[in-house]
């Protein structure tokens, strides 16, 4: 029988960029003219983003932030090559990369042959953007994922090649984190795309608010498909797998709660409350709380992106997993997310 590997890692951008540019984002938000009086300098903030902040907007700490990120991920690099897998499935959300205006999937199996992306300009490995990175696809076991869902009853888009993006930064900057050290990375790949953003993926662009025009009820877009429904396509996905012939590395690529998804806080701090709760349980294995948890609460926490760890949690689940092997939860005020990090061996 096949043997399966599930990791979560993070995808965070600012890991490509030097330190000092860490804490961009909550610059960013900083300058939204509606933020309560109180909040527009450190002064009022709480004594835990004052503290990561410090007297150098966050530069030291996010030295430590990229220390604690690098060392879990590498953690899960060296249980990748252990493990060897024949191929690495990677949950990652869909930014309005490839789900634009012309067509959005809940999610989709992208069965492609191949896959050529490039790093992001100002990379702190002074990678030129004009370097391809080439890795394969597995477009057969894409076929057999995708039709074994359908199957199943969970009818599954997919693809043979790119619509209008290469390939997603989910999916990228996973590749680019869990080779770090740049020691190489040729697993072929097998990406799916979650259509994490919902109501935000056309409306928000999958990313930043504006503060120009808030939006309505109307501008929204449909929801993102529901805890439970991932959970249990992640589970399905497990099953399908492990009576495959292939070794398969499952890994859910995403930080948690976003503060620029979290209206509640200001757009200022992601939701560490919620994300500790949705830790804890999955710490403690118990993986079926996940699937329980409210799309309500998703949007409310800005966790719009840990829907790609409900197919996760759902696989574990599915696989009869006790508690992971390695359980890490990094967490900050001033960086945007919070991050997870999980290792499940077979
Ligand atoms: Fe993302």
């Amino acid at each position: 029988m096949a043997e399966i590997l599930a990791l979560g890692i993070s995808h965070y951008p600012p890991l490509l960029w030097p330190d000092k540019n860490m804490s961009g984002l909550l610059k960013a938000m900083m300058r939204n003219p509606n933020l309560p009086e109180a909040l527009k300098t450190p002064a009022g903030w709480s004594k835990e983003m004052q503290k990561e902040w410090g007297d150098d907007e966050g530069e030291t700490a996010a030295a430590g932030h990229r220390e604690q990120m690098v060392d879990w991920t590498r953690k899960a690099r060296q249980a990748l090559d252990d493990f060897n897998p024949d191929f690495v499935l990677l949950w990652g959300d869909d930014q309005y990369e490839n789900f634009k205006e012309d067509i959005v999937p809940p999610y989709c199996v992208n069965a492609h042959p191949e896959f050529r992306f490039h790093n992001f300009p100002n990379n702190i490995w002074e990678e030129p953007v004009e370097k391809e990175f080439v890795l394969p696809g597995v477009a057969q076991a894409g076929k057999l994922l995708a039709s074994e869902l359908i199957k199943a009853g969970f009818d599954t888009s997919y693809s043979y090649k790119p619509l209008h993006h290469p390939l997603g930064h989910a999916f990228t900057n996973a590749i680019f984190y869990l080779d770090y050290d740049r020691s190489g990375f040729d697993y072929p790949i097998l990406p799916v795309s979650i259509n994490c953003y919902g109501r935000h993926v056309i409306s928000q662009k999958g990313g930043l608010p504006s503060f120009e025009k808030e939006l309505t009820e109307d501008d929204l877009d449909p929801p993102a498909p529901t805890p439970a429904r991932l959970f249990d396509m992640g589970a399905e996905t497990a099953r399908i797998l492990s009576e495959s012939k292939y070794r398969v590395a499952l890994v859910a690529s995403s930080s948690w709660s976003h503060a620029f998804l979290t209206k509640k806080n200001h757009y200022l701090w992601p939701d560490i409350p919620a994300d500790r709760a949705l830790f804890e349980a999955m710490a403690c294995g118990e993986y079926t709380s996940w699937r329980d948890y409210p799309a309500s609460a998703i949007e409310d926490c800005g966790q719009q992106e840990v829907l790609n760890w409900s197919c996760l949690i759902g696989a574990l689940n599915e696989l009869g997993r006790g508690k992971p092997d390695v359980a890490a939860f990094v967490e900050t005020w001033i960086f945007n997310s919070n991050k997870a990090f999980l290792i499940s061996k077979p």
